[in-house]
């Protein structure tokens, strides 16, 4: 079993963490991507990126995001195809929010089916509402290298600056109450019959996602060395 930083493995499969906003997927899978060597594809990330780039992909994203809805399933599955098509893929990924629909998750079958012999391992974390709100308010991410913080419980050293490489940390746009509300429900209503889908052909594994981080990180990369 790899420990963070340690050089490339590969994990040979499509790996996807599943969860509402603010369960730790991100800070999660920043941290296990980096362990196994493997890219890993966040699709929000992706689209913030389309957004501050000002490309026609951002500019239609961008109200959708603002309002803490999900952006149609058309552009995101364009966008996600295209980036699993490419060569540093072929080793597995891990895949952060996405899928979010069930269209999303059967067109992800599709294509994986076509990849990989070994079926996806689904990651679902576990987090009670009222901390999900307290680690959405209190996060911060770093605008050079994407390093996420918390204001109440994952401090930096230095306040407003990051560990890794200085850069200034700032609030998600969408970490506004008002708009956590909306991408919560969004969750409940869009995203949460993936847990049963993924369930009931058995290739999903709960996590704790309220332990420590580091605790989060062993006991998710034991899930991915046992299902190795
Ligand atoms: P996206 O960027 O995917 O946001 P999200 O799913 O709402 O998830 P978050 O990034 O908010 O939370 P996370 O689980 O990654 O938590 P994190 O690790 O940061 O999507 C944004 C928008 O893009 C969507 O609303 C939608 O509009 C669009 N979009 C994206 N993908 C889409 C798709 N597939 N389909 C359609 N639309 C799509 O942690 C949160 C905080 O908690 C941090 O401060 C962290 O330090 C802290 N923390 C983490 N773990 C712990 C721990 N164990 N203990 C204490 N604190 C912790």
């Amino acid at each position: 079993m790899p420990e963070a930083g340690v050089a490339a493995k590969g994990l040979g499969r499509a790996v996807i963490f599943l969860g509402p906003p603010g369960a730790g997927k991100g800070t999660q899978a920043r941290q296990i991507a980096e362990s196994y060597g493997v890219p890993h594809l966040s699709t929000g990330d992706m689209f913030r990126e389309h957004v501050s780039r000002g490309t026609p992909l951002g500019l239609r994203a961008k109200p959708i995001m603002e309002r803490g809805e999900l952006v149609p399933d058309d552009l995101v599955l364009s966008m996600v195809e295209d980036r699993i098509s490419r060569p540093d893929c072929s080793d597995g990924f891990i895949l952060d929010g996405f899928p979010r629909t069930l269209p999303q998750a059967e067109k992800l079958d599709e294509i994986l089916r076509r990849r990989f012999q070994a079926e996806p391992l689904v990651v679902h974390f576990l987090v009670d509402q009222n901390q999900l709100m307290r680690r959405l308010t209190g996060r911060r991410t770093c605008t050079i290298g994407g390093e996420i913080y918390n204001i109440y419980d994952h401090r930096p050293k230095v306040p407003g600056r990051c560990d890794r490489d200085g850069g200034e940390l700032v609030q998600r746009p969408d970490d506004r109450e008002e708009v956590i509300a909306e991408r919560l429900a969004a969750y409940e209503r869009q995203t949460r019959p993936l847990v049963d889908y993924y369930r009931r052909r058995g290739m999903l594994k709960d996590v704790d996602g309220m332990a420590a981080l580091g605790s989060v990180t062993k006991n998710v990369l034991e899930v991915l060395a046992q299902k190795k």
